[in-house]
């Protein structure tokens, strides 16, 4: 009997172990992760995922009509890649706020490395001492609201050229895209290099070659682990072409300011005012360095001055653009807008910033258009540093993340009549551009979240309001309000698919 009982006891020793260490030693971190199962999402195909559900339509659009059929929390795979996708305000706070340190950092990809210097810039720089020293730089010096006073005369100039330019097409069509997009360069270069923009072909192709390429995928990025594929890749070579055309113009413009920073023998321009452009200010950041955890580099800077130039002037015309369209298409919007302007401004002739302040009409049209337009639809990929559960659903390390922020601000659950343009809906409303509701997150919201809203917004707002005091604007061709074609880009931006024309008239009144 004693034999029989060691006999069992033999064998049933390594169960009862591996009962009393999986008991005892369970993993004390996230054990729940462990348990959990990824979130649904469309059936994928070997080898591209969900790639082929993601071609035809904008991006964000097609991830909208994945999500509600696979919900506010979808997994796919583009190629190799892990990714979820999120299409809700509840679970959007909880990726940024909740779990925002989890999720601060940005995936990388062969455009962020080759055409931002090795990620050093601010935008696609990964989470870290570097992304974090430059993200304060950014605040406090670059676009503080010191710095955004500062540069208030080169937006009233620049924009004063736009109605000029305009005024010499009275009555014929004008491609309202082109003048946006070369206003808001003008104005991003008299900011960070502190000289007129001359209209240069060379820099302006540039770039909007370089807008063209942000939130493009390289094989390499999609198959990582096929290498055999990536000698085949066509874009390394276009984008290390472009770094080189693009580092050469920064370098020459940094030595240009050190010479004149030389010869002013550190006296500041423009009668001694902190009016320094953002160039100076890295410069004199980097020779300084004392405050500084650590040194800012040469790709430090050709990254931030690229940050500035596709994060800031791209999102700034393609806003005020948006936002003539909506007005055109509904010209109630544009009439009490127009109203409101001449009231303001009683009979005066240029717009003022300080008659932005109480134009609170305006400023709830562009709120309306950064709700169903914001120009990072998906804001910025987002890549996971901890593994992490949300939602019930277990996310694993290096999971990239999208968030909907057009699929949100448009959500019927959220929004009354959500595909209309209604600016009067954020009337006596709380909603600000701070990322505070999660309804409405056309800046992003947490660690991440733009840096340069208040820049952009002030460029908006007054370039709107001079081009709606000075003209009238009609569609050309006969074309009615509803002919207006509103169909967006596909990828990173989105933008109007067709360059925008108008034909402007001038005011009586
Ligand atoms: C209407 C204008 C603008 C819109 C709608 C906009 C929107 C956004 C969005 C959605 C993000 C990603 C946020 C996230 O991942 O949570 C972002 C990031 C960023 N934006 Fe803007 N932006 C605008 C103007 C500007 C301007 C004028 C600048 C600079 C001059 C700028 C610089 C940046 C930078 C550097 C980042 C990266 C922040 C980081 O990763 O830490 N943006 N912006």
């Amino acid at each position: 009997m004693e034999l029989q009982t060691a006999t069992v006891l033999f064998f049933l020793l390594p169960f009862i172990i591996i009962f009393i260490f999986f008991f005892f030693f369970k993993p004390v971190d996230k054990p729940i992760i462990r348990r959990s199962k990824l979130a649904p999402g469309p059936w994928k195909l070997p080898l591209i995922g969900n790639m082929h559900q993601l071609v035809g339509a904008a991006t964000h659009r097609a991830l909208r009509d994945l999500a509600r059929k696979h919900g506010p929390i979808m997994h796919l795979k583009l190629g190799e890649i892990p990714a979820i996708v999120i299409s809700s305000p509840r679970l959007a706070k909880e990726v940024l706020k909740t779990h925002d340190l989890a999720f601060a950092d940005r995936p990388q990809c062969l455009v962020s490395k080759i055409m931002f210097f090795n990620q050093a810039d601010i935008a696609f720089s990964p989470y870290g001492d570097c992304w974090r020293q430059m993200r304060r730089i950014c605040i406090v010096e670059l676009l503080g609201p010191k710095s955004i006073r500062s540069f208030q005369f080169i937006r009233e100039e620049e924009v004063w050229k736009l109605v000029e330019s305009v005024q010499y097409s009275l009555g014929s069509a004008v491609n309202v895209t082109e003048k946006l997009l070369s206003t808001a360069i003008s104005i991003t270069f008299r900011t960070a290099f502190g000289k007129r923009f001359k209209g240069d072909r060379e820099l302006m192709n540039l770039l909007k070659e370089a807008v063209s390429w942000v939130g493009a995928f390289d094989v390499s990025d999609l198959f990582p682990s096929l290498k055999l594929l990536h000698p085949l890749s066509r874009m390394k070579p276009k984008l290390e072409k472009m770094r080189h055309e693009m580092g050469r113009i920064i370098q020459e413009l940094i030595v240009e300011r050190r010479d004149s920073r030389a010869s002013s023998n550190g006296r500041e321009e423009n009668g001694g005012s902190c009016e320094g452009n953002i160039l100076d200010v890295l410069i004199r950041l980097q020779d300084s360095g004392s405050d500084l955890d650590l040194p800012i580099t040469d790709d430090n800077i050709h990254g931030v001055i690229l940050d500035v130039f596709l994060a800031g002037a791209d999102t700034t015309a393609i806003t005020i653009e948006w936002a003539i369209s909506e007005m055109i298409r509904n010209p109630k919007v544009m009439e009490r807008a127009v109203a409101e302007l001449r009231l303001a401004l009683k009979g005066k002739n240029r717009v003022h910033e300080s008659d932005i302040k109480g134009l609170s009409y305006l400023k709830m049209v562009i709120k309306e258009t950064l709700r169903l337009h914001p120009p990072a639809p998906l804001l910025l990929p987002r890549e996971c540093r901890e593994a992490r559960e949300i939602d019930g659903f277990a996310v694993p390390i290096k999971t990239h993340l999208l968030i909907n922020a057009w699929a949100i601000g448009t959500d019927p659950e959220y929004w009354q009549d959500p595909e209309s343009f209604i600016p009067e809906r954020f009337e006596n409303s709380s909603f600000d551009f701070i990322g505070n509701e999660y309804e409405y997150i056309p800046f992003g919201a947490g660690r991440r979240a733009c840096p340069g809203m208040s820049y952009g917004l002030a460029n908006v707002e007054l370039a709107l309001a001079q081009l709606l005091h000075h003209f009238n604007w009609v569609l050309p061709y006969g074309m009615k309000p509803e002919d207006l074609d509103m169909t967006e880009t596909s990828g990173a931006a989105a933008k109007r698919r067709n360059d925008l024309y108008l034909i402007p008239t001038q005011c009586n009144d």
